[in-house]
């Protein structure tokens, strides 16, 4: 990973650029890197707040050859990859809540975002062409760095370990536990990454939840992560003894009080 990093002071997303550079034909590892970003997105067409100077936005180019119903392994992986290099370099109790916010619990049951992985891949003839991985790392900001609307619930490195980050240690970082999960995934399976991710997840089992999808949202419980990565979620009001859990692979999951 990183076998070429291209540094911009600015760019409109590290995605796109990326994305050429898959294009043109780079290697597998190829990294794009940028001081700020003026049109950085998150799923689902959200914005990234990208501040000059305070935070990372790294993008890789994989090619993984797998077939397109596995690249969601991709963002588990991903996430995975960031937060155990994240924990390594910052000593942060980074932790991931499904399938790709970075996150830490701070005082008062107050969750914070501190990162974010959005992976945008690309079908071939046979297969995944190529999948851009975009990393997005809220590293030294305060908090009225952050738009007033994200200011309850966005956070930092530097305001979890209560000084200041190295944002070139936390690029090396990245690019290290990708690195490393990327290998492990590749040998090990799905298995490997689903494992490691479970003991990171927040979560994952008995918190009353919102389920939001395309076609609408509802409410249930969480029970567990699958062995393909999928979130099991059993619907509120399911009376039938053993139905079993939906299983959710793509949405926005907000946790919501128990009713
Ligand atoms: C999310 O949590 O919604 C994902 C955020 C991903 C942000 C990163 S920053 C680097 C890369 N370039 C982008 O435009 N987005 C990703």
């Amino acid at each position: 990973m990183g076998c070429r990093v291209e540094y911009h002071e600015s760019l409109a997303s590290t995605n796109d650029r990326a994305r050429e550079l898959a294009d043109a034909g780079e290697p597998e590892g190829a990294a794009v890197l940028a001081g700020e970003q003026t049109h950085g997105r998150g799923r689902e067409g959200r914005p990234w707040h990208s501040a000059p100077g305070l935070g990372v936005y790294l993008s890789v180019v994989l090619r993984p050859s797998v077939p397109g119903e596995r690249v969601p392994l991709v963002t588990l992986m991903a996430a995975l990859g960031a937060a155990t290099g994240l924990r390594q370099a910052s000593g942060v109790d980074v932790r991931i809540k499904w399938p790709n916010d970075l996150v830490v619990e701070a005082a008062g049951d107050t969750r914070r975002k501190l990162g974010g992985i959005l992976t945008e891949g690309r079908a071939g003839n046979d297969g995944v062409r190529d999948v851009v991985v975009g990393i997005g790392v809220n590293v030294n900001h305060a908090p009225e760095d952050f738009p007033e609307d994200l200011r309850g619930r966005a956070g930092s490195l530097r305001m979890a370990r209560g000084r200041h980050v190295d944002r070139g240690g936390v690029v090396l970082a990245l690019l290290g536990g990708l690195d490393r999960w990327y290998r492990a995934w590749r040998e090990g399976g799905d298995d490997a990454v689903v494992t490691a991710y479970r003991a990171l997840a927040v979560d994952l089992e008995g918190r009353a939840v919102r389920v939001s999808v395309p076609s609408g949202s509802w409410t249930g419980v969480t029970v567990g992560l699958d062995s393909g990565g999928a979130l099991l979620v059993r619907p509120d009001g399911d009376g039938v003894p053993g139905a079993p859990a939906a299983r959710v692979r793509f949405g926005e999951i907000e946790r919501v009080e128990e009713a």
